[in-house]
């Protein structure tokens, strides 16, 4: 019997792409070169599914030109906001991801964040490359200790959790603002918040880990800004949809937010120009999952998904 066809939209880890390849007739990205919603529309005539990724925009008019022959839809990503959801039901396709098997490494990419902004790490390595760094000094770069700090988690799913428990062992408080509260079994010792001004009112250190979509756009206004310690330090690897990235901007300026880190943008990779300019912020290039092991346990999950549904198997990784 011939192997189904599989649409690869990006380069994909080298154990991934040969899995894809010993099991489908697979259409590879070689290039890498970013598909836009008529490349992929263009390339999946005849294929039987479609692994995409979250730079890649699914809307509803994309999703409803796929070809009848695609049965069912991957991305590799746990966020599934760049995919009409809606538009996907109404056709009837199933949509999987990669739920779990990233929470580790993305949680340490928010940890990473917390503590470069706090410790200033940007603006030391820019000076050590500069060549200016002229030698220990008293009061260079004096950042700030996250030990002993409360830690708000907006978000507690399967990141927020392992953020909180990296944090704990930091000797942070932990602090979190969810719709409902952990079973507490599941809180070890964090605390909840059932409303934004008691939660932010105690995060000297703020992370966001809720998904992005509507909503959450924009949640960190100026409103929520205001209502943070003086000089807290933000934290983003979520979703860049998250941040009102003027207003965030304007309080790294004014003081009222000592530092941010940021792996995520709005609109990514571009972003509001005022972040290059400043120097109290930490910004890496969406790295939240980038780790070898997990981009290839990201690329065997959604594998898993895309065969079971081609087998007429329920996946256990179908996004509801
Ligand atoms: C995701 O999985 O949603 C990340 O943003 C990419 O790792």
């Amino acid at each position: 019997m011939a192997k189904p066809v599989l649409l690869v939209t990006r380069r994909l880890p080298p154990a991934i792409e040969a899995r894809a390849v010993r099991d489908y007739q697979a259409r590879l990205n070689t290039e890498d070169a970013p598909r836009t919603g008529a490349d992929i529309l263009r390339l999946a005539q005849g294929a039987d599914a479609v692994l995409c990724c979250p730079a890649e925009r699914l809307d509803g008019a994309t999703i409803g030109a796929l070809p009848p022959t695609v049965k069912v839809l991957g991305t590799f990503s746990v966020g599934y906001d760049h995919i009409d959801l809606a538009a996907a039901r109404t056709r009837g396709l199933p949509v999987v991801n990669t739920p779990d098997v990233l929470s580790v490494a993305t949680a340490e990419c928010a940890m990473l964040l917390i503590l470069a902004a706090a410790r200033r790490a940007g603006e030391g390595e820019r000076l050590v490359r500069s060549g200016a760094w002229s030698g220990w000094a008293p009061t260079q770069l004096m950042g700030t200790l996250v030990s002993g700090r409360r830690l708000g988690i907006f978000g507690m799913g399967r990141i927020g959790r392992e953020l909180a428990r990296m944090a704990a062992a930091f000797g942070m408080e932990v602090h979190y603002r969810d719709m409902v509260r952990l079973p507490p079994e599941m809180e070890n010792g964090a605390i909840w918040h059932e409303d934004d001004d008691s939660f932010l009112g105690c995060s000297d250190v703020l992370s966001l880990n809720a998904p992005g979509g509507e909503a959450t756009r924009k949640w960190l206004n100026a409103e929520r800004i205001a209502k943070l310690p003086h000089g807290a330090v933000v934290a983003n690897a979520a979703r860049g949809t998250l941040v009102d990235d003027a207003a965030l901007i304007d309080a790294l300026r004014s003081g009222q937010i000592g530092h941010a880190g940021l792996d995520v943008y709005d609109g990514e990779p571009k972003m509001h120009p005022g972040y290059l300019e400043l120097e109290n912020v930490v910004l890496l290039p969406h790295l939240g999952s980038a780790t070898t092991e997990t981009r290839d346990a990201m690329g065997n999950i959604v594998l898993d998904g895309i065969d079971a549904v081609l087998a007429g198997r329920e996946p256990a990784n179908l996004v509801r």
